[in-house]
C-alpha cells in the first residue's frame, strides 16, 4: 500500500502437526496444516488471511506470534526471527484470539487489564493512565469495575482487544476478531481495528468473512488447505473475476453429483452450491454465460430447475473461484 518498510516477512512457512495418537479420529496421521506460505506485510498495513475453516489461518498466526514452532521455512517480525528472536520479539507484539478464553471472569475489566499489564511489566506510574485510556478506547469505561462474567459477548471481545494493547504492540495479530459477534458489535470492532491502523499499528488478521476482508484489509491472501491461492488488494481480487459472469440456478434436486458435473464443464471455473431447505442455489463462475446456458440447462434437465439467470460476479465469487481453483 505505502511501499513502506517490511515488518513481517514470511518465506515458505510450513507446519506439519505430528501424528496424534488417534485423537483426531484419522488413524493418527500427521497433518500438513500450513504448506510453504510466503508473504510480506508493510508497516501500518492491515493484512488479512482469508480462508474457510481448517485453512491454516490460526496455525499461521500462531507461528508468527511465536506460540508455535514452524516445521520448516522462516518468518521474521520486526526483523526478528520468530524462533531464535522470540524472547526479544514478544514484548513488541500481541495476539488477540476471538472467543471466551484468555480473560479472568471473576475479575473486573480493569483488574484484567492490570493483571496483563503486570505480565508485560508496564511501569506502575504509567499503568493507571494506560488502562484508563484503553478502557476509553474500547468503550468500557463505565463497565470497568464490573466483573467480566457479567459482560456481554461484545464487551468481552472489546476487553480482549484492550488486553492485546497493554504493551503498545508495534504489530498486532488478530485471529478472527469478529467471530460469533452480532452485526453491530462486529461493525464497532472493525471500526476500532481501523482506528488502531490509522495510528500506525501494523495489523495481521484472519477472517473467514469475505466482506470483512474487503472492508478492512489493504491487502489480503486467500488461503485454503494450507496454501495461498491468491494475494492482492480487495480491488485486484475483484478484477480477477471482472471478465467472468455468473449463472445462478435455483433447483429442487441438485446434489453433489451435479455440482461436480457442472464444475467439470469446459468454460466453468468454479461452482458453489448453497443447500437450503428443499431447494438449492448454485452459482457457476463462467467465461461466457450465454454460450453455456444451453449446456447447463441440458445437464440439469431432471433436477426440477426453478430458475436460471445471469448475474454479475461479486467478491464472494472471486473468493470461491480462488479457493476452488482446479
Ligand atoms: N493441534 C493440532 N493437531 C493436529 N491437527 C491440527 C491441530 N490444530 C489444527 N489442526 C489441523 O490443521 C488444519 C488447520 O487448522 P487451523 O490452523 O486451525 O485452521 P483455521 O484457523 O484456518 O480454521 C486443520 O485441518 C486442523 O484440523
Ligand atoms: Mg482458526
Amino acid at each position: 500500500m505505502n511501499g513502506g518498510e517490511t515488518v513481517i516477512e514470511v518465506k515458505d512457512l510450513t507446519k506439519v502437526y505430528p501424528a496424534a495418537a488417534r485423537l483426531f479420529g484419522d488413524g493418527g496421521r500427521e497433518k500438513l496444516a500450513v504448506d510453504r506460505v510466503s508473504f510480506d506485510v508493510h508497516r501500518g498495513e492491515i493484512f488479512g488471511l482469508l480462508g474457510p475453516n481448517g485453512a491454516g489461518k490460526t496455525t499461521t498466526i500462531k507461528m508468527l506470534s511465536t506460540l508455535l514452532i514452524p516445521t520448516s521455512g522462516s518468518a521474521t517480525v520486526l526483523g526478528l526471527d520468530v524462533v531464535s528472536g522470540s524472547v526479544k520479539l514478544r514484548p513488541r507484539i500481541n495476539l488477540v484470539s476471538g472467543g471466551e478464553r484468555g480473560l479472568y471472569f471473576r475479575l473486573t475489566g480493569r483488574q484484567n487489564l492490570e493483571f496483563f499489564s503486570d505480565m508485560y511489566r508496564v511501569p506502575r506510574e504509567a499503568k493507571k493512565k494506560k488502562i484508563g485510556d484503553l478502557l476509553e478506547l474500547v468503550g468500557l469505561t463505565e463497565a470497568a469495575d464490573i466483573r467480566v462474567e457479567e459482560y456481554s459477548r461484545g464487551m468481552k471481545q472489546r476487553l480482549h482487544l484492550a488486553r492485546g494493547l497493554v504493551n503498545d504492540p508495534e504489530v498486532l495479530f488478530l485471529d478472527e476478531p469478529t467471530l460469533g459477534l452480532d452485526p453491530e458489535i462486529s461493525r464497532e470492532t472493525r471500526a476500532l481495528i481501523r482506528r488502531l491502523s490509522e495510528k500506525g499499528m501494523t495489523i495481521l488478521l484472519t477472517t473467514h468473512y469475505m466482506f470483512e476482508a474487503d472492508e478492512l484489509c489493504d491487502r489480503l491472501a486467500i488461503i485454503s488447505d494450507g496454501r495461498i491461492r491468491a494475494m492482492g488488494s480487495p480491488y485486484s481480487m475483484k478484477e480477477s473475476v471482472r471478465n467472468d459472469s455468473i449463472i445462478e440456478i435455483e433447483a429442487r434436486e441438485l446434489g453433489e453429483a451435479q455440482k461436480k458435473e457442472l464444475a467439470d464443464l469446459p468454460g466453468v471455473s468454479a461452482v458453489s452450491v448453497e443447500f437450503l431447505e428443499g431447494r438449492q442455489l448454485a452459482r457457476i463462475v463462467v467465461d461466457d454465460a450465454p454460450a453455456l446456458i444451453p449446456t447447463v440447462a441440458a445437464l440439469l434437465e431432471n433436477r426440477k430447475v426453478i430458475s436460471i439467470r445471469v448475474d454479475q460476479p461479486t467478491l464472494e465469487d472471486a473468493y470461491i473461484k480462488m479457493v476452488n481453483a482446479k
